[in-house]
């Protein structure tokens, strides 16, 4: 059975251009709840456990520098099917290839400031819920 959550998160590039408050509100329009949600800037540390299953890419370094030099959103985002209807919202990795009307389509510019990130797996989505959030958190 597909699980109800999936965790995203608002990437530091759409926050600075002033995006946060349009993509919040077209994850909200496509009916998901918002569980728990902080505002935060991460260490590279942190960036680099989080993403360490692309460890050894070579978009690793990159991207792990790249959101830990800004402010992000980290969401927990509740909906029957959440993992799969939110990659569908979101789009594919690359913007430039996305849907039309996606977020990644309407407020991402490259693959890695592509505007948020989503869960790929039930599994990651817990892990990465826990990763942000204790119990005490989500409501
Ligand atoms: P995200 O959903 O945050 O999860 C992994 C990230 O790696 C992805 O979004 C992209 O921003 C980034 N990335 C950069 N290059 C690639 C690539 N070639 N393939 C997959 N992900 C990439």
């Amino acid at each position: 059975m597909a699980g109800r959550i999936t965790l995203t998160m608002i990437k530091p590039h759409a926050i600075e251009d002033g995006n946060l408050g349009n993509i919040l509100a077209k994850i909200l329009e496509a009916g998901f709840r918002i569980s728990a949600m902080k505002l935060l800037r991460l260490s590279l540390k942190q960036a680099q456990e989080f993403y360490k299953i692309h460890d050894g890419r070579e978009f690793y370094k990159p991207l792990t520098e790249f959101m830990s030099n800004g402010p992000i959103v980290a969401v927990i985002l509740e909906k029957e099917n959440a993992v799969q209807d939110f990659r569908k919202l979101i789009g594919t990795t690359d913007p430039t290839t996305a849907e039309e009307d996606t977020i990644r389509k309407l407020f991402g510019l490259n693959t890695k400031e592509n505007a948020v990130h989503g869960s790929d797996s039930d599994e990651n989505a817990k892990l990465e819920a826990d990763f942000f959030f204790s119990l005490l958190e989500r409501y």
